[in-house]
């Protein structure tokens, strides 16, 4: 019945895709856009954007951003990119983990459930379990589905992020904060702290491999390239659970789901002492990263760009398109 009801989600989502980059005109179907489908019914009518204007003056409308002709400047969904799984055989689970969003905590979760007596005997606890040293390096970690023996018969799920958050956060952390163009000067797309700079290139960069997909995993390309583009979504997304880092519930579903697969309740408190540390808002805040957020949603110019970027991520994963300010 699972799989079923997973079947037809991803006939609805790929519906709406179809539907945004308007293929067919079968929008106002899907439930995310019900509040905006008023405004946008006839938007082949001539008067559409005089429509527009009237009922709001300060906002474009970032559904448009790629439909129609606007498509072919957005960057396509689901490419083959790069993926990383962390295993847990006595849980029968597979994770994949994706740069930024949660990638280090959640690799230290699945050492922990991979061998729980080991990793309390190495004294370790997820904070300390940081990726250079981590314990579980090359023991439950592949980069292909296909190289995890009987994953068809594995729960398998990803943690996804909000995508303006997840750049934003990117490139306060990767270039202004810890600056790692200082040591790999190709870094931050040889922008430094130039966010404009490192705006263009990164769409260049993911337009250069969406048209033709290269091979050699990059840093920053790791980091910002889309979440859709990992995790061999592109053949197998019906088979994930999907969990929002910054949803309501994140902690709860998480730990729902280790229960699910089995975690004994000493485990399950484990875990649930050291994600309490580190709830997703919380600790990453900062003045800077709050400063870099408040830049890209009032430029219409780099939203729009990394909506452009996004697009595909943000109608895939279930999250709300900001609006774009008009100057
Ligand atoms: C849509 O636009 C057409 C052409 O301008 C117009 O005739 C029609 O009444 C409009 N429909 C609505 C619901 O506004
Ligand atoms: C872990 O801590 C215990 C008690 O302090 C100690 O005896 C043991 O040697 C430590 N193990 C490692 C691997 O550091
Ligand atoms: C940042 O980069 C943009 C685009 O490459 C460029 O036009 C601008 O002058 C740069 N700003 C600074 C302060 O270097
Ligand atoms: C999710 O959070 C809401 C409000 O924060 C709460 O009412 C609800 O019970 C939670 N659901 C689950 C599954 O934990
Ligand atoms: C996790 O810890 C919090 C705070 O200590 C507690 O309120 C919550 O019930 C715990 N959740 C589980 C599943 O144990």
């Amino acid at each position: 019945m699972n799989r079923y009801l997973k079947l037809l989600f991803a006939i609805i989502f790929t519906a709406c895709i179809l539907a945004y980059s308007n293929l067919f005109q079968f929008h106002g179907y899907c439930s995310y856009v019900n509040s905006e489908k008023q405004i946008f019914e006839n938007s082949t009518s001539p008067e559409f954007p005089k429509n527009l204007k009237l009922r709001d003056k300060t906002l474009e409308n970032s559904l448009e951003i790629c439909r129609g002709d606007n498509l072919k400047e957005c960057i396509p969904p689901l490419m083959k990119y790069k993926q990383l799984y962390r295993t847990s055989r006595p849980n029968n689970l597979v994770a994949c983990v994706i740069e930024k969003t949660f990638s280090t905590f959640l690799t230290a979760i699945m050492c922990f459930l991979h061998d729980q007596k080991a990793f309390r005997e190495s004294n370790r606890t997820l904070e300390s379990d940081i990726y250079g040293e981590r314990l579980c390096k090359d023991k439950n970690e592949f980069t292909e589905l296909k190289k995890i023996e009987k994953w068809q018969k594995m729960s398998i799920f990803a943690v996804v992020r909000n995508p303006v958050d997840r750049f934003v956060s990117g490139f306060t952390d990767k270039c202004l904060r810890e600056k790692v163009w200082r040591k790999y000067k190709s870094r931050c797309a040889s922008c430094r702290t130039n966010l404009t700079c490192f705006v263009d290139k990164m769409y260049d960069r993911m337009m250069k491999f969406a048209k033709n997909p290269y091979k050699g995993i990059d840093f920053d390309d790791s980091h910002f390239f889309p979440q859709s583009w990992r995790c061999e979504f592109s053949s197998h997304l019906v088979k994930y659970q999907i969990l929002q880092l910054d949803g309501p519930n994140f902690t709860d579903q998480i730990l729902g789901l280790l229960e699910e697969r089995g975690v004994e309740s000493d485990g399950i408190q484990f875990i649930n002492a050291s994600l309490h540390y580190r709830t997703p808002h919380s600790t990453q805040d900062s003045v800077e990263r709050a400063t870099v957020e408040e830049t890209v949603l009032n430029s219409p110019y780099l939203l729009r760009k990394i909506l452009q970027m996004y697009y595909f991520d943000f109608l895939l994963f279930g999250y709300r398109l900001p609006d774009i300010p008009v100057v």
